[in-house]
């Protein structure tokens, strides 16, 4: 399939994040991602449901919602009635990760699970079946700005074989420190979903760079 782009807000301007959102479509963005944080699994704290809201009623791209928070399954519900596409959180701070996929497909919304560089792909596995996508992060959650750790191309490609051996659907979004640089490299590791913030939005031609990720 065509590779997609999801360019993080996080490293948008806040304090003017519909011109940030509004921007992304004229760049020729796929979707706009977003980056929920709880101060609680990360340290950061970042914006939820009224934000989410908020971006839907001026976004023109659908809404890659990743949810850095624990039981997630409090909230999914609430952020697919606010308009998300696609919502993944971390199954390791999950009390019924199951449950929290099937609630958001019920939502008629792509529904993902979120792997740290230190989740083991194993423990995981077993999820793929009930999974839309896998986010799998290249960088500690948390902050946006990071440098790419090139080993969770293993955990891509772990997936691949998985999601080709058991014939899933299921699309691999990678997510931290992706860039003109390594998407290459990232997009042959077998990635359907490239997410770039800080290189999308400091970029002097993000245009042009979307189209690099894309690898166009
Ligand atoms: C990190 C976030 C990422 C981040 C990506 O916790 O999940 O989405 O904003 O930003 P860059 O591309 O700058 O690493
Ligand atoms: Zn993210």
């Amino acid at each position: 399939m065509t590779k997609l782009v999801s360019p993080s807000i996080l490293a948008g301007d806040f304090v003017n994040m519909e011109r940030s959102v509004r921007s992304l479509k004229e760049w020729g963005a796929d979707l706009v991602h977003c980056d929920v944080m709880d101060g609680v699994y990360v340290k950061n704290l970042t914006f939820g449901m009224p934000m989410i809201k908020a971006i839907k009623g001026i976004s023109e791209l659908p809404l890659d919602v990743h949810l850095m928070i624990i039981k997630p399954e409090r909230y999914v519900e609430e952020f697919c009635k606010c308009g998300a596409s696609y919502v993944t959180f971390h199954p390791e701070v999950s009390e019924d990760p199951l449950g929290a996929l099937k609630t958001i497909k019920a939502n008629g919304v792509k529904a993902g699970i979120v792997l740290n560089p230190n989740v083991p792909f194993e423990d995981w596995a077993h999820l793929l079946p009930e999974c839309d996508v896998l986010l799998v992060m290249s960088v500690y959650a948390g902050l946006g700005g990071q440098k790419f750790i090139p080993e969770t191309l293993d955990t891509v490609r772990k997936a691949k074989a998985y999601i080709a051996e058991n014939n899933l659907s299921t699309l691999i979004e990678i997510d931290g420190g992706v860039g003109e640089k390594n998407a290459e490299e990232v997009r042959n590791a077998g990635v359907d979903i490239l997410v770039a913030g800080s290189a999308v939005y400091k970029s002097d031609d993000p245009a042009r760079t979307i189209r690099i990720i894309r690898g166009e």
